[in-house]
């Protein structure tokens, strides 16, 4: 099948009204990627070769958000939204190119898996004409009714058009379908539009096909996989059934999760065997994770790349660009941003490192801050390999610590250490012996007077 040639037309005209959202629904994320990401997707999975993307409603937005996820779709504009196959044929230019199979796709539907696609694609390969994509919902109300005979598929009809009996049938149209190119053009202008709703219905096809005596089939998907979204509600529960999916492959590849649904992962994040994610934590986008890595709870990570045997948190916030390299630690209450952390160094407790590195086995004392920003401009600090930071200490960037550099608790630094030397950057102790009693009997009299002259 590999070498049948596919176009995927995704449609994603439609308002999404009940998103009541400034946003095209389809733009709304699961996993942090856009759900028309997610159909884009399992297209390139089950093969699509060409993508076409028929948008209307908010189409610059659109245009604008396909060149991220899908830089090599066409757009094609669908300017009035008069029915699924007049969708469709708002990319007839993209159709008449002559693909093998095309693959009619929905934009809010963003569970659909590849190997449902897979299946009906192979409907086409042993010679029929559509193959379109049924499910069975625990209660069809709304859903186009599949009809069979003998085996073949007669008639989709909507549930506007279905006959009392027809309302019965519980064998759904999940929406979408693949259809042989060479028959798709001549088919899709036969469409008409005398139906309840008066629009041009694709699933008119399945009977023009018959008519032509063409075959046309049904295969079967999970429910999951014509999950459409419409509203907010929606999109939480294909939220969670896509975390759902998410947490159980991660596990079944050798990633202890504790707590596996107060896990969240993104669309993106890759993490190794013989990782342990404690409860409650966030993996944003661009996360990446080696084997062997402890991630201790409330953790909450993105743009984050971590080498094996690291351990961080518990309450560890590591933003983009934060680099962990073999056996770092990065303790609780501690933020990481754009900065390396080299091999086995250690940021425990309470501190800030952002555009920063720091060099392999170097310690960083509780409470320590880069001050890497001025209000205007972004500088770097360089922390030399088995550095030592004292406590309570500010780093103020630029700046660079020597290897092996040993930092006073409760420094300021603003001029740059050497290798091996020691810097204090703080005021010196004075001890007074016996004054602290003093004080005290001092400021015990003066109160006890004011509480005299108030009464
Ligand atoms: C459609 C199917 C129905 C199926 C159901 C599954 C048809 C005629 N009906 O019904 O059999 O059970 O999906 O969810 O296909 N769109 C456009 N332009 C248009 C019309 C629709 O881009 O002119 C897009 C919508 O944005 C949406 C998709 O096509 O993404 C489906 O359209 P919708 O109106 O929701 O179809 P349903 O009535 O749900
Ligand atoms: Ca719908």
């Amino acid at each position: 099948m590999s070498q049948r040639s596919c176009l995927s037309i995704i449609l994603a005209a439609g308002e999404g009204t009940r998103m009541k959202s400034a946003m095209p629904k389809v733009l709304h994320a699961i996993a942090g990627l856009p759900m028309v990401a997610h159909v884009v997707k399992a297209a390139e999975a089950a093969g699509a070769t060409g993508l076409a993307l028929v948008i209307g409603h908010g189409a610059e937005e659109m245009r604008k958000a396909a060149q991220k996820f899908a830089p090599k779709a066409e757009t094609f504009v669908q300017e009035t939204r008069l029915g699924t196959a007049h969708a469709v044929l708002a990319a007839r230019e993209a159709i008449s190119k002559g693909y093998d199979d095309i693959l009619v796709m929905f934009g809010d539907t963003p569970l659909i898996d590849a190997g449902a696609l897979t299946a009906a694609r192979q409907k086409l390969a042993a010679g029929a004409a559509v193959a379109v994509i049924g499910f069975r919902p625990p209660n069809p109300t709304g859903y186009g009714r599949l009809i069979e005979e003998g085996g073949r598929l007669a008639a989709i009809r909507e549930e506007k058009d279905c006959s009392e009996a027809e309302k019965k049938i519980g064998f759904c149209n999940a929406g979408m379908m693949a259809v042989a190119g060479k028959h798709a053009l001549r088919l899709l202008d036969q469409v008409g539009n005398s139906n309840a709703k008066g629009e041009f219905y694709l699933t008119d096809i399945v009977e023009i096909a018959g008519a032509e005596g063409l075959d046309v089939v049904a295969t079967e998907a999970s429910f999951e996989n014509a999950l459409g979204i419409n509203n907010r509600a929606e999109l939480a529960e294909a939220e969670a059934i896509w975390q759902a999916r998410r947490r159980r492959e991660a596990m079944l590849a050798g990633v202890t999760l504790i707590a596996p649904e107060t896990v969240y992962f993104s669309h993106d994040t890759e993490i190794g065997a013989d990782t342990i994610v404690e409860p409650n934590v966030w993996f944003g986008p661009g996360v990446q994770i080696s084997t062997g890595v402890t991630i201790h709870a409330f953790s909450h990570l993105a743009g984050t790349t971590i080498a094996a045997n690291c351990e961080v948190g518990p309450f560890a916030r590591l933003r983009p660009g934060a680099d962990l390299r073999k056996k770092a630690k990065v303790g609780n209450f501690c933020e990481v941003k754009q900065a390396t952390v080299e091999e086995g160094a250690k940021v425990n407790h309470l501190t800030y490192i952002g555009d920063a590195r720091v060099g392999a086995g170097a310690n960083i004392g509780a409470g320590t801050i880069t001050c890497n920003y001025d209000g205007f401009s972004k500088f770097f600090t360089d922390i030399g390999e088995g550095a030592f930071i004292g406590s309570n200490s500010s780093l103020v960037a630029p700046v660079t610590i020597g290897k092996g550099g040993y930092i006073a608790s409760g420094s300021v630094i603003t001029e740059s250490v050497p290798d091996d030397a020691l810097a204090f950057g703080r005021a010196r102790q004075k001890t007074i012996p016996g004054k602290g009693k003093e004080l005290r009997e001092r400021f015990a009299s003066a109160a006890a007077a004011r509480k005299k002259a108030a009464e």
